[in-house]
Parts: structure tokens; C-alpha cells; sequence
């Protein structure tokens, strides 16, 4: 006790052990159970660090005991007494401190709670909206602490790992001029210049560009970054990106530099290793294999272009995709030659809802195919077909046909439902949920086709292309690959990045390409191409999501799980009531009239 009868915390509720019998302690914390056996009161008490079990007994302490019949669950109380031993047979080994008791000798109420919407001490499952209204309840939770320690770690870790490779952390302003990722900006009106606006920064990206004019030479940020974009479980209007950028390297230098970060991230808070170099797929293998530009690669069933298998076929839906221009893949679902009508219907509604015009499905018996197909199959094509998709007997193969991208995207994406929906098939692929599988995608392409039929840049417009496809870029511009590559962790797109244009000539074929005229190109990145004309050295870097990474770690499916404060769907924050409208005032200050039609 200090002189003004404030109590001191002697221990943490998770340190206390058989060593410690007899001593005299004083804890605080909050009521996580309380069980009154006939005016004997064992009140589990619970910190940050754990539990310790109390007892209030009448006969020892009877101040204690009363004070103690009085708490409730969540009330944040204060006890001072001695560490018993607990008696044999009463020791709770999922206890840290399961071997002792603190016996009270005074107990203080130093807050009482309402009766908490939901239990803390349960940690089951709670209503996502109720969890996010009351978000320090939730975060109370030991499986939100330990949330919130895995991240402080993870971020550690990559501090520790970062500065050791001799980078520093600078920050960058959060009103800006607007950066080029491709979302909508959020807008932030200035009230000192009438109609103007700063917008919040999709990413650092022309900030640590000029840093490395500023001859900063190896950067990076963990920072917030904001887009105002259609939300998913991956995706946030808020999130946190690990921001790097390095000078005089190429891009083996940056996948290096990626790799054994993420490595050490793993190793800091999971304790595991993970085997470097990561394997690299190029865009074009990674679409044509798994469908997607991010594979999960914690099980096979690769997709199979079976098109000269069928070329020539009489087979009416392959040779009409084929005449078309378009193929026919296939997976091979092993073991599932006995799925019924209903069962292959039901895969055929989930490609025909990831984009697929049907699908053909060829159970294996071991005397070749059965069904639609087999009548239009010679002996030679069904051992053909067998052998490119690597089936046997008992084997059912899935065909979809048409436009090269959307029949390898729509199995790709049936490849992940197929193990997501059967268990059954996670033994025979080889699926290990737990399993954290990384691989590098290079050599996207530099542009992308817009709806509107404008090219668009697939990273940003300051990729550089790949120097082999340089020829073509005024030519065949969609031919190009970039000289980019994306992290992709358990089918999830970790991270990207890329060696950017140092060289205002081929900055400008870029922009015309694009479309981007000087004066637009001025107009918008004006003061990123004039850093550009005092000596630019050749750079590259790459920006890694954050919450994505710490939700992997976590084994989450969501990343609002490892975001103290998250946002739901529709951009809300349960907790605070944002966005909301503002005071009249504000809005005249910063000159905006609201219409509402
Ligand atoms: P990019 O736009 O690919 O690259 O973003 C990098 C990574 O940030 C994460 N991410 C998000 N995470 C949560 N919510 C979002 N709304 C969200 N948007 C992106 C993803 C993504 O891979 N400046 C470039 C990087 C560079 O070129 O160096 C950039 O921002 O994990």
C-alpha cells in the first residue's frame, strides 16, 4: 500500500507458482467466474496474463468474504492475501497457476460491470455485430489478446528484421495528393483552401519513390493505408500495409529481401520454419495450373489443358469451343468416380457460378471413361486423356470448355470448392489446412483490357516492363509482361510489388500507352516526374498486407478478427456510430453544401 491507501499490484494473474506459497500478494483484475459454495466465495480472477483462483473465506477474512459475495462478473475488484497451496486433488492443470490459491484477506471492489452482453470467460461463438458494438468486451477475450499479441509480434518481428537489413523507418504525410492503386480515394475537404480536397493515401507508393531520389536507399513503413472499395473478409477501408522499397537492386533482390522477412515472421511468432527460396510460378503458369493469379498450393489437383486431346473431337460442346478459339481443361478429382447425378450437379451450379458455360463429367472405371463423353472417346484419346491428367480407375474428371481465362478460372475456383465442400477429398489431394504455403507469382502482365476498352496498368504505371518485351510495347502492348511479382500465401495475395520506371523516356511510352497525356501525367504525378529529372537510381519494392498476414498467422478467415477496431462490410464502425453526419458548423468551415438525392 502507498501512503494515500492505494493499493499496489504485486503480480500478474498468470505469474504466480508453488514457489510463491506464503507470500503475500495484492492482485487486481476482473471477475472472470465466481462460485459462492454456502458463503466460501472462489472468485477466478483474470488480467491480461491469465487466471488466479481466489478464495474468500468467512472464517479467514470476514470482510473478504462478504465484499466477495457482493461481485459480479466483469467487476474489477482488488485482493490482498497469501498463495496457499491448493488442496490435493483440487489442482487445475489447464492453469498456469492451477497449483495455487490466493486466500483473501481484504477484498476492494474497484469498479463493478453491467451484466456483459455476452460471457467472457465462455470465448465460444458470438454474433459478429453484438462482438463489434462492444468491442472491449470482445477484445477481453483470451482469444482476442492473443490476437492482439500475435500481431505486436509479428510487427516486431519485422522491425527487428528490417532494421538488421539496414532499413529505416519513415513515415509519410496521410494528406495527399492522390496515388495511383486504382480504388477510390477517400476525400478530405480543406478548410483553409475553398474547394479544395487532400485525399487519404491508398499506399506510400510516390512518397517512397521520392524517397529513394532522396538517396533513402532502403525503406519501409508498417502504415495505414485507405480505399474506399467494395469490402470482403480480405479487405478493409483501413488496413496496414508493411511498405518497402529498396535502390540499386533487382528483383531477385526484393523476392530475397521478401522471403526471409516473411521467414523470420514466421519463425518469431508461429516457431516454424519456413524453407527458402519460396517457389515462383509466372502469371501465365499460375493461371493455366490453378486457374487464379493465387494459388493455393496446400494440395495438388492441378488443372490439365486437354484441348489437343479433343481437337477434332465429335463431342458437339468441346468441338464448338474449340472451333471457337477457346479449350478444354480438366481436373481430376481422385476417388470420385461414384459422385451421383445430384452430387455432379451440384459442382456443375458452382462452375457455371464461377463463370463456366457447364461441365462435362467423366467418371474413371478401369476400363476407361463412362458417361457423355465415352462414346465419342478412341482407345488411343482415353489413354491419352488419362494419362495428361494423371487418372485411373475409381477417378472422376471434370471438363470445362471455353475462352482460355474464364474455363481455367471457373475450375480453379471449383478446385478450391471441391475441398472446401468434400472433407473426404482433403486426404486423397494431400490438403493440410494447417500447412503455410507460399509462392511468388511473377511476370503479370504490364496492362490489362478496362471495360471500356481503355488499357489500364494491372500493378501501377510506374512497373517496369520486363526489358525482353520491351519491343512490343508500342506494338503489343498486352503481350507485355511486367518485371512484378505478388506474394501469395494459402491462396491468399499477400503482398505486391515492383521494379519500378527510373527513366523518364520509357516513363513517358508507359504513359502513352496507357493513355495518360504530359499534361494529364503532369497534372496528377507532376512532382513525382520532376524528382525523377535529379538522378533517379534504379529501384524496386513491394508492400505486404499486414492484417492479411497476421489473419494467416492467426489460422483466421477473416481480417476484422485481427483488427482491434474493425469495420463491417458496409464500411461501419458498430462501436462508434462512424460515419455519421457532422455538425452543420464543420460543414460550412469546410465549404461543403451535402445533397442528398
Ligand atoms: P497492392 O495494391 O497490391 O500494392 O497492395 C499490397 C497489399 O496490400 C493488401 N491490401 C489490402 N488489405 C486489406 N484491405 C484492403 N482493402 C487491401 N488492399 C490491399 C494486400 C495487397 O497485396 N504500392 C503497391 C505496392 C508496391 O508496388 O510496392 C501496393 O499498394 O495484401
Amino acid at each position: 500500500m502507498n501512503g494515500n491507501g492505494v493499493w499496489r499490484r504485486t503480480h500478474d494473474n498468470g505469474s504466480l507458482r508453488p514457489h510463491d506459497v506464503g507470500r503475500e500478494v495484492t492482485l487486481m483484475g476482473w471477475v472472470h467466474a465466481r462460485r459462492d459454495l454456502g458463503g466460501l466465495v472462489f472468485i477466478d480472477l483474470r488480467d491480461r496474463e491469465g487466471v488466479t483462483q481466489v478464495v474468500a473465506n468467512p472464517q479467514e477474512s470476514d470482510s473478504a468474504a462478504a465484499a466477495a459475495a457482493q461481485v459480479r462478473s466483469e467487476y474489477v475488484i482488488a485482493v490482498r492475501g497469501v498463495v496457499a497451496a491448493r488442496p490435493a486433488g483440487t489442482e487445475n492443470p489447464k492453469l498456469a497457476t492451477g497449483a495455487v490459491e490466493v486466500r483473501a484477506r481484504e477484498l476492494r471492489v474497484l469498479n463493478p460491470s453491467e451484466t456483459p452482453p455476452f460471457s467472457i470467460a465462455d470465448d465460444g461463438p458470438v454474433d459478429e455485430a453484438v462482438r463489434l458494438k462492444y468491442r472491449y468486451l470482445d477484445l477481453r477475450r483470451p482469444s482476442m489478446l492473443h490476437r492482439l499479441r500475435l500481431r505486436h509480434r509479428a510487427a516486431k518481428a519485422i522491425r527487428d528484421f528490417l532494421s538488421a537489413e539496414g532499413f529505416l523507418e519513415v513515415e509519410t504525410p496521410m494528406l495527399i495528393k492522390s496515388t495511383p492503386e486504382g480504388a477510390r480515394d477517400f476525400l478530405v475537404p480543406s478548410r483553409l483552401q475553398a474547394g479544395k480536397f487532400y485525399v487519404l493515401p491508398q499506399s506510400p507508393q510516390l512518397f517512397k519513390q521520392i524517397l529513394m531520389v532522396a538517396g533513402v536507399e532502403r525503406y519501409f513503413q508498417i502504415v495505414r493505408c485507405f480505399r474506399d472499395e467494395d469490402l470482403r473478409a480480405d479487405r478493409q477501408p483501413e488496413f496496414t500495409q508493411v511498405d518497402i522499397e529498396m535502390s540499386f537492386v533487382d528483383r531477385d533482390d526484393v523476392l530475397s529481401l521478401g522471403e526471409r522477412m516473411i521467414a523470420s515472421v514466421v519463425r518469431e511468432t508461429l516457431g516454424r520454419d519456413v524453407a527458402l527460396p519460396l517457389p515462383q510460378l509466372t502469371y501465365a503458369e499460375a493461371m493455366a495450373r490453378y486457374g487464379t493469379d493465387k494459388p493455393d498450393l496446400r494440395f495438388g489437383m492441378e488443372i490439365h489443358d486437354c484441348s489437343a486431346t479433343f481437337r477434332g473431337s465429335q463431342f458437339q460442346i468441346f468441338a464448338q469451343a474449340l472451333a471457337a478459339g477457346g479449350v478444354v481443361c480438366g481436373i481430376r478429382v481422385p476417388g470420385a468416380a461414384g459422385y451421383s447425378r445430384r452430387e455432379i450437379q451440384e459442382l456443375e451450379a458452382l462452375a457455371k457460378a464461377a463463370g463456366a458455360a457447364g461441365l462435362v463429367a467423366a467418371p474413371l472405371d478401369p476400363a476407361g471413361v463412362r458417361g457423355p463423353l465415352a462414346k465419342h472417346l478412341s482407345a488411343a484419346t482415353d489413354r491419352e486423356l488419362r494419362e495428361r491428367c494423371g487418372a485411373g480407375a475409381g477417378d472422376l474428371l471434370l471438363f470445362v470448355a471455353g475462352p482460355a481465362p474464364a474455363a481455367s478460372a471457373a475450375l480453379g475456383r471449383l478446385r478450391l470448392d471441391l475441398v472446401r465442400l468434400r472433407p473426404e477429398l482433403r486426404d486423397r489431394v494431400g490438403f493440410d489446412r494447417a500447412r503455410l504455403s507460399l509462392v511468388w507469382v511473377v511476370e503479370f502482365p504490364l496492362f490489362e483490357r478496362a471495360a471500356d476498352g481503355a488499357l489500364g496498368a494491372v500493378h501501377h504505371p510506374f512497373t517496369a516492363p520486363l526489358d525482353e518485351d520491351l519491343g512490343a510495347l508500342d506494338t503489343q502492348p498486352l503481350s507485355v509482361r511486367a518485371n512484378s511479382y505478388d506474394l501469395v500465401l494459402n491462396g491468399v495475395e499477400l503482398g505486391g510489388g515492383s521494379i519500378r520506371i527510373h527513366r523518364h523516356d520509357l516513363q513517358q511510352r508507359v504513359f502513352a500507352a496507357l493513355g495518360i497525356s504530359p499534361g494529364v501525367a503532369r497534372e496528377r504525378f507532376g512532382f513525382l516526374l520532376d524528382a525523377f529529372q535529379y538522378g533517379a537510381p534504379p529501384h524496386g519494392g513491394i508492400a505486404l498486407g499486414f492484417d492479411r498476414m497476421v489473419m494467416l498467422l492467426a489460422g483466421d478467415e477473416s481480417i476484422r478478427e485481427v483488427i482491434a477496431f474493425p469495420k463491417t462490410q458496409s464500411a461501419t464502425d458498430l462501436m462508434t456510430g462512424a460515419p455519421s453526419e457532422v455538425d452543420p458548423a464543420a460543414l460550412e468551415e469546410a465549404h461543403i453544401r451535402v445533397r442528398l438525392d
